[in-house]
């Protein structure tokens, strides 16, 4: 009864309630060979339920495949178990799950690692095959049969939109406090594109729902599962010192005039660097920040508590477990300071540009001239994938990229001749940091680059041996970007005979 009226509550169209159906049978609607949408961003505000459901169906032997379509990546219930039946053909844009790596790297299915804000006009421009269902996870149902999400936009508007049909997780356990905090757009195609009117991070420009409609939906599965968000991991070292790197360059740009104390928004990665830079900012004498991003974590909500970060927009909030818990007592704390956008919005260059964002995000190896490789190891094997890096990094006014110097106990030098895959040219990037140091780019000649990337951010264990590359190069041939090709990957050739780059 108790439970009735806290559905009912949530289910506000007068016949959704008609719609509620078990997990396994609202998957019963999915068919092989479809395409699914699915809610979420970072193991947040995803459907848990009916894909589970699924992945048994598969297991009691039915054939399935799908291409699953999302905002970024998502928890367990869908990359893990649905890789382990095989129920995947295809999956966009971006991924952290080990499973499905795995399954990647091994040739088991194919992966599109894409530029989140282009993923979702790839979805609108119909460049993409159409998704057949969006299954997305919320928080209630409006009269008008709306969606209220929960901890994630995504690109769900725009599988709301495309689908035929939208199965919903009405999930009980995310807080009714979050209601308000979302702002809900789909950007009309070109030609008939309107500029998209945020000139201050926390602008409002849409609806605090997204648009459906009851007839679209045609089941609804009521949950309480909790988003596997990722637990805290300690800061390193090495995390600490690139942190305290960019603060350093920071305070370099406001001494020089060209920021002030409350800097341009912050886009900030995800991970342990990400982290600690923004913890960092904690104890800085920086104030009144605004933060203009994809995902917000423990150490942005931190901020926000603190009162350091007056407002952040984003597409998702990704706290670990710890403070997921404390989030959703606390949220009113949050109302009017975090906003969830589409990523389309949260992604988008043309915001990203106006606002001037200071974009700050981690480099799996840079080569010399400041091309980075975010996404593939030795070349071949996806990593995670370029996420929303690419949106920012083109388009800020300062472009970060951090990395450890060293990887695999010092077996690898993230400072390598020639990068072995390239997400983020030299033209994009301004600003290398290592725990060395920094390397600020902007204005440099290919030549001027290498040396200050050798000088400032290499380790000392690799320096000598990439000041003596460069210097052989120079003496090699064309000299505007001195390689010597046979070379340029014998770093990483090495290190698959032998283990190490030394
Ligand atoms: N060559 C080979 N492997 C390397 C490497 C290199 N140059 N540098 C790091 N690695 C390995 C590490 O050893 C580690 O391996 P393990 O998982 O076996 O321990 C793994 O790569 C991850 O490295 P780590 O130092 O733990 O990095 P991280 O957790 O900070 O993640 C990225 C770094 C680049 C993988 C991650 O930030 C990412 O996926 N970025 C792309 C997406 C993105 O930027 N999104 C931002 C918008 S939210």
């Amino acid at each position: 009864m108790e439970l009735d009226t806290k559905v009912s509550e949530r289910l506000r169209n007068k016949n959704a309630l008609d719609l509620v159906v078990s997990a396994d049978e609202a998957a019963k609607l999915i068919e092989d060979g479809m395409v699914i949408g699915v809610s979420g961003f970072t193991p947040s505000g995803y459907p848990k339920a009916v894909p589970l459901a699924i992945a048994e169906r598969v297991k009691n032997g039915e054939q399935l495949k799908l291409d699953i379509y999302s905002g970024a990546s998502v928890g367990p219930e869908i990359d893990t178990a649905l890789t382990e039946v095989g129920a995947i053909r295809k999956r966009l844009p971006y991924l952290t799950n080990s499973v499905i790596r795995k399954a990647i790297n091994n040739g088991e299915l194919e992966y599109d690692d894409m530029h989140l804000s282009h993923s979702t006009q790839y979805v609108n421009y119909g460049v993409l095959p159409k998704v057949d269902i969006a299954l997305v996870e919320a928080l209630a149902i409006t009269e008008d049969g709306n969606i209220i999400p929960t901890t994630a936009v995504g690109n769900t508007p725009s599988f709301v939109k495309q689908a035929d049909k939208v199965i919903i997780e009405l999930n009980m356990h995310q807080p009714l406090g979050l209601e308000g905090m979302h702002d809900c757009i789909i950007m009309n195609n070109p030609p008939n594109r309107q500029p998209i009117n945020i000139t201050k991070p926390c602008d409002i420009i849409g609806t605090p729902f997204i648009e459906c409609g009851i007839d679209k939906i045609a089941a609804i599965v009521i949950t309480d599962m909790q988003d596997r968000t990722r637990p805290l991991t300690p800061i390193d070292e090495n995390s600490k010192a690139i942190a305290a790197n960019i603060i350093k360059f920071l305070e370099g740009e406001v001494a020089a005039g060209r920021l002030t104390d409350t800097l341009l928004p912050i886009q900030s990665g995800v991970g342990s660097v990400a982290n600690a830079v923004l913890y960092g900012l904690l104890d800085s004498k920086f104030h009144d920040l605004t933060c203009y991003t994809e995902v917000v974590q423990d150490s942005m909500l931190e901020l926000i508590k603190a009162g350091k970060v007056i407002c952040a927009s984003t597409t998702a909030v990704s706290p670990s477990p710890e403070m997921k818990e404390k989030f959703d007592k606390e949220i009113d704390l949050y109302k009017g300071k975090i906003i969830f956008r589409p990523e389309e919005i949260s992604n988008n260059p043309e915001v990203a540009r106006r606002l001037g964002v200071i974009a700050m995000n981690t480099a799996l190896e840079v080569d010399i001239y400041g091309n980075v490789n975010s996404t593939h190891v030795m070349g071949s094997g996806i990593m995670n994938g370029i996420g929303g890096s690419g949106d920012f990094a083109r388009n800020g006014a300062i472009t970060i990229f951090s990395t450890a110097s060293l990887a695999k106990n010092g077996d690898i030098s993230s400072i390598v001749p020639m990068v072995s895959h390239v997400d983020h040219t030299e033209h994009d990037v301004m600003v290398i940091v290592t725990e060395q140091g920094y390397a600020d780019l902007r204005g440099c000649s290919p030549k001027e680059r290498a040396v200050k990337i050798i000088q400032n951010c290499a380790h000392p264990d690799y320096r000598d041996k990439l000041m003596d590359y460069f210097n052989r190069a120079c003496k090699s041939g064309p000299q505007h970007t001195p390689h010597i090709l046979e070379e340029a990957l014998s770093w990483h050739i090495k290190y698959q005979k032998t283990g190490s780059m030394k």
